[in-house]
């Protein structure tokens, strides 16, 4: 996008040419337009890679989709987006310069999915990214101020591990954005969880609750479920921070085939234990944000798409 920015003028968005401050306040007014239309905003974070950040944010964009949502999905691991590569999207954008009025379109995934990744954007794939913190921050700002997300009940945001520049970043930026931590059920891990969920408390971002991943293993011949780490932490972490637990998915070597293959769990995998555990997690998400802001219902049954200042009742839009 505009980091090779040439123009002269407040009309560039990037903040890199031209006059910063007119920029900012261009991009800062974009950022607030769209997220104006995003009902809500989830940051899906852990303290550890490797957990299932990535595989609990396809199936949470995917499952809430499926239930007739419209959805965003922002994979904001710069360093390693896998979000493409999960859901097979190979599509590259084709002009990488803004005009500064239009918007980019996001890639699209069935109807009721957008997503983008810094994949999207590259030239190569296989390139390193090689970036310091203010190259994230602007490229995170500008996958929200020069996309065209659209109205959405849902964003869903794929952070690195940790806490650093891109979770920080996100909750700078989208003041109201909610977190799902996600965990596995060994103890280090835990230790990592307990970390995201003290940032959570510093940049005052609510937690909607948190996942534990990889909790016990299906046998793929009897379909029963073996505890090869003892499970029930995250559940036990969640309560001594006070924050709800969403519910474990066990480890199904068919989410390792699927996130391979492109072929996210959710939209082929029959019923099994690890299906009906993310389905558990997307209406316990469900229930947590009609019970925060009753207003957000689904765009669809809202009967209007003016965005998050609307009031159905009232509206006549
Ligand atoms: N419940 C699960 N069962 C089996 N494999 C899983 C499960 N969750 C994640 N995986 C696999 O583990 C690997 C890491 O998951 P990923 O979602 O990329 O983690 P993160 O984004 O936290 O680094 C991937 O290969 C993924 O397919
Ligand atoms: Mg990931
Ligand atoms: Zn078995």
């Amino acid at each position: 996008m505009g980091n090779s920015c040439q123009q002269k003028s407040s009309s560039c968005s990037s903040g890199s040419c031209g006059s910063p401050d007119a920029a900012v306040a261009k991009q800062n007014m974009a950022i607030t337009s769209s997220l104006g239309k995003i009902k809500n905003k989830i940051l899906v974070m852990s303290g550890k890679g490797g957990v299932g950040k990535s595989t609990v944010s396809t199936n949470l964009a995917l499952g809430l989709a499926n239930r007739g949502y419209k959805v965003g999905l922002m994979d904001v691991d710069l360093h390693g987006p896998d979000i493409c590569r999960m859901l097979n999207l190979t599509e590259k954008l084709q002009s990488t310069q803004t005009d500064g009025r239009s918007l980019f379109p996001p890639m699209q995934y069935g109807e009721n999915l957008k997503v983008i990744s810094l994949e999207y954007m590259m030239e190569d794939r296989d390139d390193p990214i090689i970036w310091r913190g203010p190259l994230k921050v602007q490229a995170i700002r500008q996958f929200i101020a020069d996309m065209d997300w659209g109205e959405l009940d849902y964003l869903i945001i794929d952070a690195p591990p940790g806490t650093g520049d891109e979770p920080l970043t996100v909750a700078q930026t989208i003041k109201d954005a909610l977190a799902v931590v996600v965990t596995t059920p060994q103890e280090v891990a835990l230790a990592d969880v307990r970390k995201s969920l003290n940032f959570c408390k510093h940049v005052k971002m609510k937690v909607i609750g948190m996942v534990e991943n990889m909790s016990g293993f299906i046998c793929p011949h009897c379909n029963k479920s073996v505890e090869i780490f003892k499970t029930g932490g995250g559940e036990k972490t969640a309560g001594e921070f006070g924050v709800n637990f969403l519910g474990r998915v066990p480890i199904d070597p068919r989410i390792v085939v699927g996130g391979d293959d492109g072929k996210p769990y959710l939209s082929s995998a029959a019923e099994s234990p690890a299906t009906k555990a993310f389905a558990e997690i997307i209406s316990n998400v469900e229930k947590y944000i009609a019970a925060a802001a009753p207003s957000s219902l689904k765009i669809a049954d809202a009967g209007c798409a003016c965005g998050s200042t609307c009031n159905p009742t009232t509206c006549s839009c």
